[in-house]
């Protein structure tokens, strides 16, 4: 079992300058000046990974360290990623690499980013490029969650670039399937025995009352299924593409896990409304925590193939409570397993407290603080050995 936690660039490295970069200046976000300094301090986050007995860290390449303007490659900052790698598995942990964690390099933002038709193969050129360099990384995530990339900047417009057009995501989800398609086959090429695949974020989505079964039903297709399923049968189905063959084949199935939705029918909304939950278990950003949606999940949307819980996560201020969270989680994982689901991995949502978007830093999921402070006691082998 691989046992971990996740981060991703633009929220720990400090110094990156990107479409975030842009959104924050312009004031729709907090600044998110130098993070948890991960650019310089990489080397001490592998010793948090060691103290919390982790063997396996997915973090994520800052395509705009990399890519400087389009089609110039800054090979320098490359190898202080490869450096990071090699230390990595010196000491055992398996490195798991993300390609495109929500941020862009401006220069692509000013083409239109992941509306662009041509971004798809502009990415998937840097992608052969990375792959080249990581020969000896066998886990790969393309793109990190495209169903809310797409929802905060397109739908919600509360992430950059802050448009509102349902059918504008939808262009978007079908670019990233295509970039994830291209990608993949790269990766493939490039890195022998390779596992590629993508962080899909789930969400359990519970309807209040029969007509909410509808919103609910929607939801359920375009947010959990349609992406997976893409990613897993290698074709994109209607309304984002008509079957449209892409090459990836799902070698494992990539979950993100956070919370549930409790939705309600709305004559105004077809995706109907969020109820906020009474008398549950809350994080502190008011988030819903139902480990028991996990084990839903897994069962609903494994696909027969292995597993990586990619993400899961509390903001919490109390350590305890993340321990129970871990704890409680990892219970309806085994339980999966003895059900018969192939789960290989569980990385837990942060190894440190980080830039968490709109939030800031003000919102604490780390197993340590920003400035590498441990918590409390945690050990996850121990933990998942126990539980
Ligand atoms: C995920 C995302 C992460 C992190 C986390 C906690 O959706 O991939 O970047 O912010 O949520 O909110």
């Amino acid at each position: 079992m691989l046992l971990g936690a996740a981060t991703s660039s633009h929220q720990i490295e400090g110094g990156t300058f990107n479409d975030w970069t842009l959104w924050e200046r312009e004031g729709k976000a907090p600044p998110v000046g130098e993070a948890c300094r991960s650019w310089e301090k990489m080397e001490e986050d592998v010793k948090l990974l060691l103290k919390v007995g982790a063997n396996a860290y997915r973090f994520s390449i800052e395509w705009s360290r990399i890519e400087v303007e389009e089609g110039l490659f800054k090979i320098e900052n490359l190898l202080r990623y490869r450096r990071f790698v090699d230390r990595l598995l010196e000491v055992g942990i398996t490195p798991i690499i993300t390609l495109h964690h929500f941020t862009n390099p401006v220069w692509l933002y000013t083409k239109g980013s992941w509306l662009n038709p041509d971004t798809p193969k502009i990415f998937s050129r840097y992608v052969d490029l990375i792959s080249r360099y990581f020969q000896d990384v066998k886990i790969w995530i393309t793109i990190n969650e495209p169903n809310v990339y797409a929802y905060r900047g397109y739908v919600e417009g509360s992430w950059p670039p802050g448009e509102r057009s349902f059918f504008k995501a939808l262009r978007v989800i079908r670019n990233m399937l295509r970039g994830h398609s291209h990608a993949y086959s790269a990766i493939k090429a490039n890195v022998k025995g390779a596992a590629v695949g993508m962080a899909h974020h789930l969400r359990v989505f519970t309807p209040l009352g029969p007509l909410a079964k509808l919103p609910v039903m929607l939801r359920e297709y375009l947010f959990n299924f349609l992406p997976l399923y893409s990613d897993v049968h290698g074709e994109i189905p209607p309304p984002v593409a008509l079957m449209e063959r892409i090459s990836s084949r799902g070698d494992f199935v990539g979950i993100n896990y956070y919370t549930r939705d409790r939705v309600k029918f709305s004559l105004r909304n077809p995706f109907g409304i969020e109820v906020a939950p009474e008398n549950a278990w809350l994080s502190s950003m008011g988030w819903e925590v139902y480990p028991e949606g996990l084990y839903m999940l897994l069962k609903r949307y494994n696909f027969s193939r292995p597993v990586i819980i990619t993400e899961n996560g509390i903001a919490t201020e109390d350590h305890d409570e993340r321990i129970r969270f871990i704890a409680e989680h990892l219970r309806w994982i085994k339980r999966s397993q003895n059900e018969g689901v192939n789960v290989r991995g569980y990385l837990y949502w942060s190894l440190m407290d980080n830039y968490e978007w709109l939030e800031g830093y003000s919102a604490f999921f780390g197993l340590f603080t920003r400035d590498r402070k441990p918590k409390g006691d945690i050990n996850l082998k121990k933990l998942w050995r126990e539980v």
